[in-house]
């Protein structure tokens, strides 16, 4: 047996025996590496004379072929062993059934967020978003709420220390959802239906006032709009949301600075078991603010009352999912604790979709 013959077998030998990734990037080095056995063979070449060179050539170019591929075959063979070994490890049988107390649960509010955004998104409306810090103009100003108008102060709003010498905007927390109202007017061209959920903040608390609490505030701007559209919104608003409809609604003339006229709406509520539930018409309980866009307020976002109206409306997430899921305190939302969540919580799967509907 050749020299070359007699390597090649050692070499062939080796890259059989090696077991595992390691052990074969091992012998590749050995054999085909800088310094390798293989490398080394066919350096010599380079002083042979031609005639020799051409005699030991192809066995030396032979040896390194044979080497490499027998070092890629199994090469590949232990990284498909490999895949397989951790496949099989790794393997989740989807036919088994979740075990919910392995995950976490969906706060309600976040649920009913989801949901009211499904129930919209029915009725075609989009989901808009605002800054949590609002500028006193977006807030305040074009909601026709000028400097000395007292319902600034009835907001109890938390302002930031004024940097600005009166120059320009005054930053704040942002009292409701409506400045979201004026975003978009400002930002989309009519029609124009959205709504808009988010955090918003009042310096107040106790057992049904949280600093920060949840609104969602909805917009419909074309030509034509009457209040008409605006109950029939939210009567099947709020009959898609509890999933009844015996919902029965009662206007209120009331007043907001950014809607004329502006209505407080009622919904009827029955007793079961000294519990108000929502339906029927036993007693009335407050759930939304609402009205026709003030005029003042389109022509502030550069839009002409003349052509374009529309209606707003504002209410509480928290008490709006208070009342669906029978939850009495407020503060209980804020509280992080587990128990409770345990109990108020809604499993990670049950996220409405359109096409399963609210309560699939
Ligand atoms: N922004 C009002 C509030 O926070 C609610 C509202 C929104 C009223 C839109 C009318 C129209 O009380």
């Amino acid at each position: 047996m050749s020299d070359v013959d007699q390597l090649q077998a050692e070499l062939l030998a080796e890259v059989v025996g090696a077991g595992t990734l390691d052990a074969i990037e091992a012998v590749r080095v050995r054999a085909l590496g800088k310094s390798g056995s293989v490398t080394a063979l066919l350096k010599t070449l380079g002083g042979m004379s031609p005639e020799e060179r051409q005699a030991k050539g192809p066995a030396f170019n032979g040896l390194r072929e044979a080497v490499s591929a027998a070092i890629g075959a199994r090469k590949a063979a232990l990284e498909a062993a490999a895949l397989d070994a951790r496949l099989a490890t790794e393997a989740v049988d989807v036919t088994m059934p979740v075990w919910a107390g392995a995950t976490g649960s969906i706060h309600p509010i976040s649920q009913v967020m989801d949901e009211l955004a499904e129930v919209f998104a029915d009725m075609g409306f989009a989901v808009a978003t605002g800054p949590e810090i609002e500028d006193d103009w977006h807030n305040f100003t074009a909601l026709n709420i000028p400097e000395s108008h007292p319902a600034r102060a009835m907001h109890d709003t938390f302002y930031f220390p004024d940097t600005t010498d009166g120059e320009g905007a005054r930053m704040l927390l942002r009292t409701h959802t409506s400045p979201v109202q004026i975003r978009t007017m400002t930002s989309q061209q009519p029609p124009i239906r959205i709504i808009a959920p988010g955090r918003v903040y009042r310096s107040d608390s106790d057992a049904t006032h949280t600093p920060m609490f949840h609104q969602i505030e909805g917009l419909v701007i074309d030509r034509g709009i009457h209040l008409g559209h605006l109950k029939w919104t939210l009567e099947t608003f709020l009959k898609a949301y509890f999933e009844r409809d015996d919902i029965v609604l009662r206007l209120r003339p009331s007043y907001f600075p950014f809607t004329e006229p502006s209505v407080e709406v009622d919904v009827g509520y029955s007793l079961v078991n000294g519990q108000r539930v929502v339906g029927g018409s036993d007693g009335w309980m407050e759930v939304l603010g609402s009205g026709m866009v003030h005029p003042k307020v389109i022509a502030a976002c550069g839009l002409d009352p003349n052509e374009w109206q529309g209606f707003a409306f504002g209410t509480g997430v928290d008490r709006l999912a208070m009342l669906k899921y029978g939850m009495d305190d407020l503060r209980a939302f804020f509280d992080a604790d587990l128990l409770w969540l345990k109990h108020y919580g809604f499993r990670a799967l049950d996220v409405p979709t359109l096409s399963g509907g609210v309560g699939a």
